[in-house]
């Protein structure tokens, strides 16, 4: 009965978050989604008018601020903001206001926190490397940067987003690669110790059943 902890870190879009998701229901592990934390921040500073560089006053609100997994379901300040986070207004600060020191020590805390109870699989930038460097398992999930933008682009179509282009996702998906690996605290890189899954070529349960494996393995 020993606590299993499996860490998934890579790049937008590269299928982190469907793929942890069905690893935590195969495996029945509780999933802990770190990137809808810093999504919902960004959407409460979006929503309240503050200017994504103004630190400050980020900080300021952060302090009565409430993030909380219910079922699966993420809630800031007691308001189911699914739906919410996902928009390509909140996709566009998020890597801004993610790069802040402070934001992301409460964030670590927090995600230390969530882990110590159950067995989970959390996915992210930093939890191989940062967040929870001690880890049973971990991954490295990537794809090439256009198969990338060509899934959220079909993604962010499918939900119904206007007046978005392929070549705009493209640029996008690049900025807020550069800034999520070029940052001072916990860029996005490979944890030495993680296994590397390049999903370009491969579907979700092909993905799915290759990291399944590793894990049964031992
Ligand atoms: O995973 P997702 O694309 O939802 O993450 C949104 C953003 O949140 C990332 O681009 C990154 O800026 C930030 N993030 C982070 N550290 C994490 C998870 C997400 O900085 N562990």
């Amino acid at each position: 009965n020993k606590k299993i902890i499996v860490a998934v870190d890579g790049p937008a879009g590269a299928g982190k978050s469907t793929i942890s998701k069905k690893i935590a229901e195969v495996l029945k592990l509780e999933y802990i989604d770190t990137g809808a934390m810093y999504r919902a921040l960004t959407l409460k500073v979006i929503n309240k008018g503050i200017n994504p560089n103004d630190v400050k006053s980020i900080l300021e609100i952060m302090e009565d601020t409430t993030i909380e997994f219910i079922n699966n379901h993420v809630y800031l300040d007691g308001i189911k903001v699914d739906e919410e986070i996902r928009k390509n207004i909140v996709t566009n600060h998020v890597s801004e206001i993610s790069k802040i020191a402070e934001v992301r020590k409460k964030m670590v805390d927090m995600q230390r926190k969530l882990s110590e109870s159950n067995n989970v699989i959390m996915d992210g930038r930093d939890i191989g490397t940062v967040v929870l460097p001690h880890a049973n398992y971990k991954f490295f999930i990537t794809a090439s940067v256009e198969e990338r933008a060509r899934r959220r682009y079909k993604e962010l179509l499918e939900k119904g987003e206007k007046d978005i282009t392929y070549d705009q996702i493209l640029i996008e998906i690049k900025k807020r690669d550069e800034i999520d690996s070029t940052r001072e605290i916990a860029p996005l890189k490979k944890s030495p110790d993680a296994h590397l899954i390049d999903t370009t070529n491969k579907t979700i349960d092909e993905c799915v059943n290759e990291i399944i494996e590793i894990i049964e393995r031992g």
